[in-house]
């Protein structure tokens, strides 16, 4: 089992008010899975993402990564398990503005003390994996959406991580730049990706052999599918 959840709860405590924002949550995910994660806005997917990607941790439950349990892990060996492992992509890019593409590649290389001579060969080839090897040189502001995903896309590869965790990936997208970005990942998820997206499209979903919808905090249902090609 790559990932298991294991009646997971997440409350956040900010002064006053606790917020249940998961509520016995039991998940297992294969290798080579491609997920989708919906819902209605506020109602745990980020939250769930996050955990999922060793970004925040559960408040309640167990969280086993390759069958290691994560919970009381140093920072440290956290940090390196969500490197080597987990590659992200969310719906603004989050790339750095006065970067260029190639600059923005290079940072999970920096964070994983790769040595600089090594970088420029695995740039190149993954931004030639993603067709836009003609925009390693410009900052996002010179790139359209689509090609900016592509670069954050492209980032999230970088390290070769075994899963790919997307947050709303074509939220930001025209639904003809969406279809684009999507048959990407299906085509990481034909390489042996594990891909996890979080989406409210029904069209996104479609993609997936697994949806898994939550409501409040709770999964209501988690079904796999055949998918035929979009
Ligand atoms: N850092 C936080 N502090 C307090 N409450 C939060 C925080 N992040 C999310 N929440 C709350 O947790 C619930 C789930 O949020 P989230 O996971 O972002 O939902 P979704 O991604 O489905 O929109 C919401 O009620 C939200 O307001
Ligand atoms: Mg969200």
């Amino acid at each position: 089992m790559l990932i298991s959840l294991e009646n997971v709860s997440k409350t956040y405590n900010n002064g006053k008010i606790a917020v249940e924002a998961l509520k016995n949550i039991n998940i297992e995910i294969t290798e080579g899975e491609f997920i989708a994660i919906v819902g209605t806005s506020g109602s745990g997917k980020s939250t769930l993402l996050n955990i999922l990607g060793l970004l925040d941790k559960c408040t309640e439950g167990t969280y086993k990564l390759n069958g290691q349990d994560i919970g009381n892990i140093k920072d440290k060996v956290k940090a390196e398990l969500r490197n080597k492992n987990f590659g992200f992509v969310v719906q603004y890019f989050a790339l750095i503005n006065d970067y260029t593409s190639f600059e923005n590649i290079e940072i999970p290389l920096e964070y994983a003390k790769v040595k600089k001579s090594k970088r420029k060969a695995l740039i190149v080839d993954i931004l030639e994996k993603l067709n836009i090897s003609d925009k390693e040189k410009v900052t996002p502001k010179e790139l359209s959406g689509g090609q900016n995903q592509r670069v954050a896309i492209a980032r999230a590869l970088v390290n070769n991580p075994h899963v790919i965790l997307a947050d709303e990936p074509t939220g930001a997208l025209d639904s003809n730049t969406s279809k684009e970005v999507m048959d990407i990942f299906q085509g990481l998820n034909k390489e042996g990706k594990t891909i996890i997206i979080v989406t409210h499209d029904v069209n996104i979903a479609n993609y997936c052999n697994r949806i898994i919808s939550i409501e409040d905090g709770r999964i209501v249902s988690d079904v796999r599918r055949e998918v035929h090609e979009v």
